[in-house]
């Protein structure tokens, strides 16, 4: 897998089971050589890569290390995440509580590795008790902190990479928002499926990784239903990607398609059928209110590519732009699909690289929200609602809204636009 770098020179690559990096080094009369960066062990893969944008230097997230290299793979620091005594069925995690479970060593694999570039900060976060994140200098990767003490602070155990993604949405002056989407393996309870925290600019700051808003009656988190698990019980939903584009943030989704009417299917994970998506919601949407979501894959000579392996999100050169009719402002979306829509645990290798638009991902999302304004069609979020509610106008809609606020306010036909970004003074 090898996206382009955009032209700020930032990367963020998903390396699933990669567990070298090299870069070519010198040409020489036909004869290439590569530097190359191996982890500890083989079997500590490098799950995630970030290129600092100004300094060129990488960050990788692997099992049990975070490794910080220089741009041409010299190592300059390494800082130790794991292996930690450890079990999963420990809830809260025995590093609040004492756990009756046996505990074994276990890999800390690497779920999260996001530069916070106002703050100059690495949120790394792992698979270890529960899914707890540290932020670390990007200096020298010496650990600011490491919270743990609240249950907002995990995020989830799953230890598979491609599970996971975050997303920092900075405020100039102010404190940061991160949006996390994550895979819960049948923790609905505990684990929101996608929210949005606080990132102050303390890291010693009492509320760090807090939902951004959290009432009785709205909060910043969408849950699974435990009625989707009912109907298909291995429902859950993997979070490829992740970006902000425009005033929203966007996350690129693998998930089993629920059916359409209340027929239990509760079969295996073989039997499902798995589609991709993207998931949209405004930046400043504490409520969310603005989550729609569409399906995502391509065609080529009639065979279907709908299981997304990776995504990139970038601007386009000059000659891909012109191909696309959009400006070389605009953002497209790279992105990997293998071929059909069943073998999500085994991808198979037949695979394809698909470019779309921003301009025309928003495009369809409007559609979709004007027509169920309009009272046509659904929104197609079944999962979120054990059945999907039908689009109805907007103005019968409001009220049905009102009167059914305490269980299901996540479906709002209205909402096509985020408010206008507000300015602020520094
Ligand atoms: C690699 O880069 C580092 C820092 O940029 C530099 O100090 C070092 O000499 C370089 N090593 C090689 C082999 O080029
Ligand atoms: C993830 O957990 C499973 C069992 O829970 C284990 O078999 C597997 O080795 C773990 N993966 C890593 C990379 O440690
Ligand atoms: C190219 O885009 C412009 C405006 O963005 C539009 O008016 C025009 O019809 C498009 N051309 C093609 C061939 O799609």
């Amino acid at each position: 897998m090898n996206f382009p770098a955009g032209p700020t020179g930032g990367a963020v690559l998903a390396m699933l089971g990669c567990w070298v990096l090299a870069v070519t080094a010198t040409v020489c009369q036909g004869q290439t050589t590569f530097t190359s960066f191996h982890p500890e062990r083989r079997e500590w893969a490098f799950n995630h890569l970030t290129v600092h944008q100004t300094t060129g230097a990488l960050y990788i997230g692997a099992v049990n290390r975070v490794y910080k290299l220089s741009g041409n793979l010299t190592l300059m620091v390494s800082h130790d995440t794991g292996p930690e005594d450890d079990n999963k069925a420990c809830y809260p995690p025995l590093i609040v509580q004492p756990c009756s479970e046996p505990l074994t060593s276990t890999n800390n694999v690497n779920k999260l590795l996001l530069i916070d570039y106002s703050q100059n900060r690495l949120l790394a976060c792992g698979s270890l008790y529960q899914g707890v994140c540290k932020l670390l200098r990007l200096d020298d990767l010496f650990i600011l902190v490491e919270p743990s003490h609240k249950k907002e602070h995990y995020l989830s155990s799953v230890n598979q990479t491609g599970t996971m993604y975050g997303v920092i949405v900075p405020s100039h002056g102010q404190d940061g928002t991160l949006f996390i989407g994550t895979a819960v393996d049948g923790k609905q309870d505990y684990f929101p499926t996608i929210s949005s925290r606080k990132l102050p600019r303390d890291p010693e700051s009492s509320a760090m990784l807090d939902y951004e808003l959290h009432t009785d009656f709205v909060s910043s988190l969408i849950k699974i239903p435990s009625d989707t698990l009912a109907l298909v019980s291995h429902f859950d939903i993997y979070y490829v990607y992740g970006f902000a584009s425009g005033s929203f943030v966007y996350f690129l989704t693998v998930q089993p398609e629920t059916p359409e009417n209340s027929m239990s299917s509760g079969g295996s994970s073989n039997d499902l059928f798995y589609t991709s998506r993207i998931v949209r919601l405004c930046k400043d949407d504490h409520k969310f209110h603005s989550y729609v979501s569409l399906p995502v894959g391509c065609v080529r000579n009639g065979v279907e590519y709908r299981l997304l392996q990776a995504a990139y999100l970038a601007k386009p050169g000059r000659v891909l732009a012109a191909s696309l009719n959009i400006s070389t402002t605009d953002d497209v979306l790279f992105t990997v699909f293998s071929k059909g829509q069943k073998q999500y645990h085994q991808p198979p290798d037949d695979s394809a690289l698909c470019v779309f638009t921003m301009k025309d991902i928003n495009a369809r999302i409007k559609e979709r929200l004007q027509s169920c304004y309009q009272g046509e069609g659904n929104l197609e979020l079944n999962w979120l609602l054990g059945k999907d509610v039908q689009c109805t106008k907007a103005v019968s809609y409001r009220v049905n809204t009102r009167t059914h606020a305490r269980t299901h306010t996540h479906t709002h036909c209205w909402v096509s636009t985020c408010s206008a970004p507000k300015r602020r003074v520094e």
